[in-house]
Parts: structure tokens; C-alpha cells; sequence
């Protein structure tokens, strides 16, 4: 390749800046993606307006979510092979390595954190899951959170309800379909325009957060049922926590925020750190073990769906403008052009 570009964050409070990027080898367990196209996640603007990660450097290249196509591969890699489609969650702003980062035309990826796509699914399509879906793997899964049994082709019921509170968000979508994919019963908030989205991603109820005795119908519909957890994908937290507070079983809230100080004493929490699977055994379990066949056999869907706002690393800037404005059930894509038959 001769020459490749990024979206640069240069500092914080600028707007992002095209300008070349090095060239990059995959590590032994990396692979380097060709992106054709990347999904905008909330932090992505929080870090263009504040360095709240201490350890990252600016100039910075953000962004955790690509979709692409394999062009290099590391030499001790061997789920992939130079031309498969994938989708990718990129740890640049953790591991602070550029390279790393999603907003620029290649992305080298962590092989456990990266699955093959199906053909029937588009790059933008598969662009709108990694960090939604790596968050919520490390707050269902993780041994420092709710630690549910991992996510199969073929679930075990397990007779246990768990509370996603925010079922719209990125986070919420894919907490449905993981934990519906563990044998787990999902009740779920959201506004009522997505509650159909949210059936169909198999929750079995939904209730509309902003209704006013919200926190009251939750309990009641947990009643009863053997409770193993809640995560808190978005909205109000104290009422998750009261929520949790008054149920029978697990009384723990893996939350996406910080917890507040004066949240309900009898819960359990720990706010989850959304790369945090990479180095442990929930990415294989999701990433590797998961992922690609649920999607191929049409067991896990993309979702939110994506809404393509701008095209180019140069559309980047405006994609992350209308995210921060707020999104309601959907996922800002900028689709690259990159694609063949996409
Ligand atoms: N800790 C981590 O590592 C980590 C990782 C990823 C994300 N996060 C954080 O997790 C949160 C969710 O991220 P995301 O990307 O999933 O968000 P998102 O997709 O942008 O969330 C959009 C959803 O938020 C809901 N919402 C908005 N305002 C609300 C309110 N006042 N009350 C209840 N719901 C409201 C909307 O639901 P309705 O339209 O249905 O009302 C909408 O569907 C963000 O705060 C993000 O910064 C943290």
C-alpha cells in the first residue's frame, strides 16, 4: 500500500484531521484490517472533547468499531486467512497505539477480539456491533461481574432472569442477544417505539423507562423469578439499583458509568471497562467461540441497526456530531467506500 490516511485527534476540543498514517505489520496475534467501514460510539466524542483516559496520547486515532476485510495476518494466527470479511473491535485508546485505533483505512486488530462476518452481512451492517457487544460480554461474563455461563449455538435453559436496563443502546441490544444466547430470561427498558425491536431481539418483556412508576412495575415483573443480575447499559442507574435492591437472587449491577454514591446499600457492583475481554476468556468465548456462527446461522443479529450519515474518514467528523446529539434504537455507521459487492 502506498500511502494511508487517518482521522487524527490531534488534541482534545479540535475536530478530527485527515492526514497519512504509518504503515502497519501485525504482531503474532494481530490481524491488519482494511476497513470499509467504522460505527461511532459515545466515547469516541467524549475523548475528541476530554482526555478522560490518563494513559492516552494525543495525537490520538479513535474508535473502536470496524468492519473490513483481512490483508495482513500475524504468525501465530490462525482463525483467519487474507481476504475474509470481518468485523473488529479496535483497542487503540486502551492500549494507546495508533495502529490500534478504528478511524483510518487499516486497523490492526487483536485476532480474539475479531470474527469472520457471513456473506449476508453487509460491512456497515457488521460495523454496528464490536464495543456494544465486547462491553456487554464483559459485564455478563466476566468473573468480576455477572459471570452468566457463556453464550452458545444451542443455549441450555437456565430457569434464571436477568434485567437489561436501556435495551436500545448499543450496549442493551447486544446484552439481549448474549444473554438469550446463555439461557437467560431478559426483561429490558426502553421507550416504547423500540420495544418491537427489542422483542425481536428476544427479550421477553419491555418497559418504558420513563414512566413514572417505572422502578415499581420492574419489581413487580421480576417477582418471583430467580434473579441472576442486571446491567446497566444507559438511562437513569439509581433505578436499576433500586430495582435490584428489592429482588430475590443475584443482587449485583454491572454498569457501563460509574456507580453513583448513593445507590441502594444491599446491591453488588462493578462498572465494566469495555476492552477489558481481551485479556481474558470472554473474548474467546464470544469473539472466537461465538460470534461468527451465530451470525451465519442467524441466531444473533446486527443491531441496533445502522444509519449511514456520512461516507469517507472525512465523513468521521460529522458522524460523530450526530451521535453526541443522540441516537434512539439505531447506530452511526460511515461507510467508507472501500467495499466490493457490499
Ligand atoms: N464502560 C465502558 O467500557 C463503556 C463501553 C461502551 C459504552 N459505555 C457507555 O454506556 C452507555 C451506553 O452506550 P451505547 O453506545 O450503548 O449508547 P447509545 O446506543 O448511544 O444509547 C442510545 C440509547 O440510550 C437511551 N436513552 C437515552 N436517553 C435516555 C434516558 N434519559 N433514559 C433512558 N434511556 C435513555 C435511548 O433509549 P430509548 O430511545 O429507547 O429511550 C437510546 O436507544 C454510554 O453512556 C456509554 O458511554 C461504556
Amino acid at each position: 500500500v502506498a500511502q494511508t490516511f487517518a482521522a487524527w485527534q490531534r488534541d482534545t476540543g479540535l475536530p478530527l484531521e485527515i492526514a497519512p498514517a504509518a504503515a502497519s505489520i501485525p504482531d503474532a496475534n494481530e490481524i491488519l484490517v482494511r476497513n470499509h467501514a467504522i460505527a461511532i460510539n459515545p466515547v469516541d466524542w467524549i475523548l475528541q472533547d476530554v482526555a478522560i483516559f490518563p494513559w492516552l496520547d494525543y495525537p490520538a486515532i479513535l474508535g473502536s468499531d470496524v468492519a473490513g476485510e483481512v490483508v495482513a495476518i500475524g504468525a501465530d494466527v490462525d482463525g483467519f486467512r487474507i481476504g475474509d470479511r470481518v468485523l473488529g473491535q479496535a483497542v487503540g485508546a486502551t492500549t494507546n497505539r495508533p495502529a490500534h485505533g478504528a478511524f483510518q483505512d487499516f486497523t490492526l486488530v487483536l485476532s480474539n477480539m475479531a470474527a469472520r462476518i457471513p456473506a449476508s452481512l453487509s460491512y456497515v451492517d457488521a460495523a454496528v456491533l464490536p464495543l456494544g457487544l465486547g462491553t456487554a460480554a464483559c459485564g455478563l461474563f466476566q468473573k468480576d461481574h455477572l459471570a452468566l455461563n457463556y453464550p452458545s449455538l444451542s443455549p441450555e435453559p437456565t430457569d434464571k432472569t436477568i434485567l437489561v436496563w436501556g435495551g436500545s443502546s448499543s450496549v442493551g441490544c447486544n446484552a439481549i442477544q448474549l444473554a438469550v444466547a446463555a439461557g437467560y430470561n431478559v426483561i429490558t427498558t426502553a421507550s416504547p417505539h423500540n420495544e418491537e425491536l427489542l422483542i425481536g431481539l428476544g427479550a421477553s418483556a419491555v418497559f418504558d423507562h420513563s414512566s413514572e412508576n417505572i422502578v415499581d412495575g420492574v419489581s413487580q415483573a421480576l417477582r418471583g423469578n430467580d434473579f441472576a443480575g442486571a446491567l446497566h447499559a444507559t438511562g437513569n442507574m439509581l433505578h436499576s439499583f433500586d430495582v435490584v435492591s428489592r429482588c430475590i437472587g443475584r443482587r449485583f449491577v454491572s454498569t457501563t458509568l460509574e456507580p453513583p454514591a448513593n445507590r441502594a446499600g444491599n446491591v453488588e457492583t462493578n462498572h465494566i471497562f469495555a476492552t477489558s475481554l481481551k485479556d481474558n476468556e470472554v473474548s474467546r468465548a464470544v469473539y472466537v467461540d461465538f460470534i461468527a456462527e451465530a451470525l451465519a446461522s442467524g441466531q444473533f443479529r446486527a443491531a441496533p441497526p445502522a444509519n449511514v450519515v456520512s461516507t469517507g474518514l472525512e465523513g468521521l467528523q460529522i458522524a460523530l456530531e450526530v451521535q453526541k446529539r443522540g441516537v434512539s434504537g439505531t447506530k452511526i455507521v460511515v461507510d467508507l467506500g472501500n467495499s466490493h459487492g457490499d
